[in-house]
């Protein structure tokens, strides 16, 4: 009927335009968070735009599209995934670990090339390598490299990685038709550590390493278990292109970011190759604090034309290297085998070695995991093992077979908790502790998980303070930690008057705590910071999720089954409301959020050196009430270095990212005009 067409088409339109600005905010939004690490809105307004677009497109089904935010997990699970044929061959790079390959690399390209070639430097991911391709800029597949030639399709499973545009930004430069892109599929090592934990508090089989669970979980054949895990893919190459063409690498570089993708952190360009050297150095420097593996650098030609000249062998390309980091294994004795009460009562046995430097770390522990996980690797104090480290990745180890003459007993795991006495218990593959409220042993652990820097953030209060607190009577549990005066801190060794007030100092000013961090502190059984905050979204007050019913809290993004029912289990323990009501009747305020307004709302701020008028913590705090975010090291999204007296290398990282940076007379002068002040000045 013609009237009614009249009618709904123009009412259609507008929503149309509503759900399509709604949807380019909602992009928006994911970029600054997942691809900047630099959010603009707090969660909970992210929530409410999501929310609004779910329900538009609820109301009508007929616009939703396949790049809209909303449809990041969408078909069912598949049986297998289909083979496809990569837009061009994914080949591998060649690869030494000698500078002398490096300089014949640099002569072999200047004789070719002329003298005045230019390198990019990147990073060299320890990840899963990746195709995606676009056509008129949205995402139509995601592709394994397989063997090289052709992939396996795991398009639905990409389509999840946050961090992934679904459809490309066009604002600065235009979005070909086509463009194959080749990157890497990376799991943060924090993702990691915590998938392996969550792996193993479900009896499920933890990943050897971040490159194994990152390849893993993109071959997941359910979406949904991809949508969970927490990778990230970083862009490095254009396979291939129809409708646009770049002269440089840089340029690639700089379109794969204006169409919002992530690429490698700290890519420089080098012309010699000292250049080289230090870039190699400098990362291997930085290795274990980027918070993901990489295993190298990768050398390459910024010019795309000579690079067109210098072609390939069919295995590698000529106008490429990797540079690979010595690996960081040696071999060491095992001096003793102990066991470990975690927080949680599990009881892990640990092989102490005889201390051994890896890669630039003294190691001198390695997990062996569990009672079965002991047994195959038949690990037996004075055997002589191989130590791998990764990362910041606990060390693993495995016996030097032949090179153990005669042998002593299989170490068997004790019958008794070696904390409390207590007989343990079979829990999974693991063997535990059940004196969970008695235990000393789990109270440390507690203490220490409690004050770590992603929960209370009390700094201070490591492994041995918490030890000493508990030998020594002073906390019986959480809340006496509020309850400290310093003339009982001065008892314990290693504590003066000052070192004493200014931890109870510290833990004073973190009675105010956010509602996520709390969570987190509690140890709620799969709920990391992750969870906590998505947790702290959704419900906004400790006493909302307190009282949630298992249904209520399966609402929370992300959250799974079995975890709302860990999460429900806690709250109804009556031990833990007990430990709960007890740290808010110590002063423990939760909740207090920090600000997201102010005139630093957004600002990434970092400080170097040691300031004259504020303690590390002081300035902290001040520069968050600003609305400011702290962080511990300087990248391309920090906004600005406070450097105070014998900077450290922030200093020099701030140099090279050009990050602005302020004296403490500065920072002192802002704090004035914005009319907040410090103790000391
Ligand atoms: S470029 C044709 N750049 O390392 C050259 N690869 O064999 C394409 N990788 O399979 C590769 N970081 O998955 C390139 N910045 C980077 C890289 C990188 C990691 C991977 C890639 C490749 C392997 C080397």
């Amino acid at each position: 009927m013609p009237t009614t067409r009249k009618r709904t088409t123009p009412a259609r339109g507008g929503a149309a335009a509503g759900i399509e600005a709604l949807r380019e905010e909602i992009r928006r939004h994911d970029y600054f968070y997942y691809v900047l690490d630099r959010p603009r809105i707090s969660d909970a307004a992210y929530d409410k735009l999501t929310a609004r677009l779910a329900r538009l497109e609820a109301e009508h089904p007929e616009l939703v599209t396949p790049d809209s935010p909303t449809q990041r997990v969408s078909g069912a699970p598949s049986g297998r995934f289909a083979k496809v044929r990569h837009a061009a061959a994914m080949i591998s790079l060649e690869s030494t670990r000698e500078l002398d390959d490096v300089r014949r690399f640099d002569q072999r390209i200047r004789a070719a090339m002329g003298p005045r070639t230019r390198y990019v430097l990147e990073p060299k991911l320890d990840g899963a390598s990746l195709e995606l391709v676009y056509e008129r800029g949205r995402l139509v597949r995601g592709v394994t490299r397989g063997n090289g030639t052709e992939g396996e399709d795991v398009t639905p499973n990409v389509r999840t990685i946050r961090n992934v545009p679904l459809r490309l930004h066009h604002d600065t430069v235009p979005v070909p038709r086509r463009v194959a892109i080749r990157g890497e599929v990376m799991m943060p090592i924090d993702g990691f550590e915590a998938l392996n934990r969550r792996l193993g508090e479900h009896d499920e089989e933890p990943f050897a390493n971040p490159r194994n669970a990152a390849a893993g979980s993109l071959r997941q054949l359910d979406p949904r278990i991809t949508l969970e895990r927490p990778l990230e893919v970083i862009a490095y190459e254009i396979l291939d292109v129809d409708g646009a063409s770049f002269d440089t690498d840089t340029g690639v570089l700089d379109a794969l970011r204006a169409w919002g993708l992530a690429t490698p952190d700290r890519t420089v360009t080098g012309a010699t190759v000292d250049d080289i050297r230090r870039y190699h150095e400098d990362m291997a420097r930085r290795r274990d604090r980027l918070g993901y593996e990489i295993d190298g650098v990768v050398i390459k030609i910024d010019d795309v034309p000579l690079r067109r000249r210098l072609g390939s062998t069919g295995h590698h390309p000529r106008w490429a290297l990797a540079y690979k980091f010595e690996p960081r294994v040696e071999v060491t004795r095992v001096e003793d085998i102990a066991v470990q009460v975690g927080r949680t009562g599990v009881l892990t046995p640990v092989a102490l070695l005889r201390p051994v430097d890896v890669g630039g770390v003294t190691v001198s522990r390695a997990t062996l995991h569990n009672p079965s996980e002991l047994k195959r690797r038949d690990i037996r104090v004075g055997d002589m093992v191989r130590v791998h480290r990764a990362g910041d990745v606990i060390p693993e180890v495995e016996r030097v077979p032949g090179r153990n003459g005669r042998r002593r007993a299989p170490f068997r795991m004790p019958t008794r908790c070696p904390g409390c006495g207590t007989p343990v218990e079979p829990r999974g593959p693991m063997l535990a502790c059940p004196n969970t409220f008695g235990c000393p042993a789990q109270l440390k652990r507690s203490l220490v998980h409690f004050a770590s820097e992603q929960a209370m953030d009390i700094e201070g209060l490591g492994e041995e303070t918490a030890n000493a607190l508990v030998d020594h009577g002073l906390v019986r549990s959480l809340p006496d930690l509020f309850a400290l005066t310093p003339s009982a801190l001065c008892t314990l060794e290693g504590f003066g008057e000052k070192s004493a007030n200014a931890l109870v100092e510290r833990i004073r000013a973190r009675r105010a705590v956010e509602l996520h961090r709390f969570l987190t502190a509690l140890g709620i059984p799969g709920v990391g910071p992750a969870v906590a905050r998505d947790l702290a979204g959704q419900f906004g007050s400790l006493a909302a999720i307190r009282d949630a019913s298992e249904a209520e809290l399966r609402e929370t993004p992300r959250l799974g089954a079995t975890r709302a029912a860990d999460i429900r289990a806690f709250f109804r323990a009556p031990h833990n409301r007990r430990v709960i009501d007890g740290l808010l009747r110590a002063g423990v305020r939760v909740g207090a959020a920090r600000a997201r307004t102010g005139p630093w709302a957004g600002r990434r701020i970092v400080f170097t050196g040691s300031l004259r008028g504020y303690a590390r913590a002081e300035a902290r705090a001040l520069a968050e009430s600003l609305g400011a975010s702290v962080g511990e090291s300087v990248g391309r999204t920090t906004d600005i270095v406070v450097v105070g007296e014998d900077p450290g290398e922030k200093l020099e990282a701030a140099r090279r990212y050009n990050v602005p940076q302020w004296t403490e007379r500065q920072f002192t002068a802002f704090l004035k005009r914005a009319g907040v002040r410090g103790k000391r000045g």
